[in-house]
């Protein structure tokens, strides 16, 4: 089922949280929302959700107008944070509980949590209670429960925060497995870039109340619109070096090295200051393009090593390598970049 947002606006009192957003979910589609806390995520969910009345726009789920519909009446599924299961309930019963309250026959109840159970892995689990469970297997019961009513939409805000750094992974390839085999269409409301590049179909960044880009993760990834959005994602971060293009090239000041740029970008922006973003990948031992600097942090991670290099002016490089590399803190290298991955950005953040 498409969901379709339409000039959404959410205000609190005086506060305009989401001004006028465009947001089109294909159906099918899993898509992430993401950005920092207090963007506007979860406000955002909860006005699919029907729990918040807008302000100003429309919400469609396919082609029929849910705006001013109930919760109850929009037909979705819900899986929170927390996983707000009923604790003196057996996970039979906390599944079956929507279809009790629709007043479903027994047998029927028991045929279609079955069903449903096979499908999360949770059969073995039915008779125990929430308080004898696993955070992972909560969550579990917590979107078998968000299913069972065939929902047209599951919406899910950071169902993941609470669980292991091990349950997490699991979770993630999960929750990717059953909305593709149910082929619902699902909105995720995620802080973690991680989740959201490995989860969805498309992310959609949010900042300030705002989308500043949907795209598909690696599309993202590659081509981010701004500065903020190549420094949400990717871990460790992109760094950024700031400078002048000058004779054609990007000219680092605190170390006089010039690193080749587009022609189209030197030619439109020669003299101006710009920003550089360099990927942790496009900066090693064997690059094209040598900078000075010292090495000031490194970190192995088992099978990689992560390091940063420190330019005069301050300004941080990040390396991440497969091959452990001789170097210590405080000591002077001279890697080079992969100039032909860099990005370039104007001095408002916009990537050129
Ligand atoms: N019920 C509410 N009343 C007043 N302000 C709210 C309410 N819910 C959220 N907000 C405000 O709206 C903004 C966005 O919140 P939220 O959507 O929860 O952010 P996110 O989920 O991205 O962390 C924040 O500034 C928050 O304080
Ligand atoms: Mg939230």
């Amino acid at each position: 089922m498409r969901i379709l947002l339409e000039k959404f606006t959410k205000k609190f009192g005086d506060l305009t949280v989401i001004d006028e957003m465009d947001l089109e979910v294909h159906d099918g589609e899993l898509i992430a929302l993401l950005g920092g806390s207090g963007c506007g995520k979860s406000t955002t969910l909860f006005a699919i959700c029907g729990i918040h009345k807008v302000n100003g726009g429309r919400i469609l789920f396919g082609d029929r107008d849910v705006t001013n519909i109930t919760s109850q009446e929009r037909n979705v599924g819900v899986v929170f944070q927390s996983f707000a299961l009923y604790p003196h309930m057996t996970v039979e019963h906390n599944i079956g509980f929507p279809l009790k309250l629709r007043k479903e026959t027994k047998t029927e109840i028991k045929r279609k949590v079955d069903e449903i159970a096979e499908m999360v892995h949770i059969e073995e689990l039915l008779q125990r209670r929430p308080g004898e469970l696993s955070g992972g297997q909560q969550q579990r019961v917590a979107l078998a429960r968000a299913l069972i009513r065939r929902p047209d939409v599951l919406l899910l805000d950071e169902p993941l925060a609470n669980l292991d750094a091990t349950l997490r992974l699991e979770m993630r390839s999960e929750i990717r497995r059953i909305q593709q085999e149910t082929g619902i269409t699902a909105v995720l409301v995620t802080h973690d870039q991680v989740e959201a590049m490995s989860m969805c179909d498309r992310i959609a960044i949010m900042d300030a109340g705002k989308i500043i880009q949907i795209a598909e993760p690696k599309d993202m990834y590659e081509n981010p619109v701004s500065s903020y959005v190549a420094g949400f994602l990717g871990s460790p971060p992109i760094a950024f070096l700031d400078g002048q293009i000058q004779d054609g090239k990007f000219f680092e000041p605190s170390t006089g090295t010039q690193l080749p740029i587009s022609a189209a970008i030197a030619s439109s922006h020669g003299g101006q200051n710009v920003r550089v973003g360099i990927r942790p990948e496009y900066f090693h031992p064997d690059g094209e393009v040598k900078i000075k600097g010292d090495v000031s942090f490194l970190e192995s991670q088992g099978r990689e090593t992560l390091y940063n290099v420190k330019l005069p002016n301050g300004s941080i490089l990040r390396s991440i390598q497969g091959v452990h590399e001789p170097v210590t803190i405080g000591q002077s290298v001279e890697w080079g970049v992969d100039t032909a991955k860099m990005l370039v950005f104007d001095e408002s953040g916009n990537c050129l």
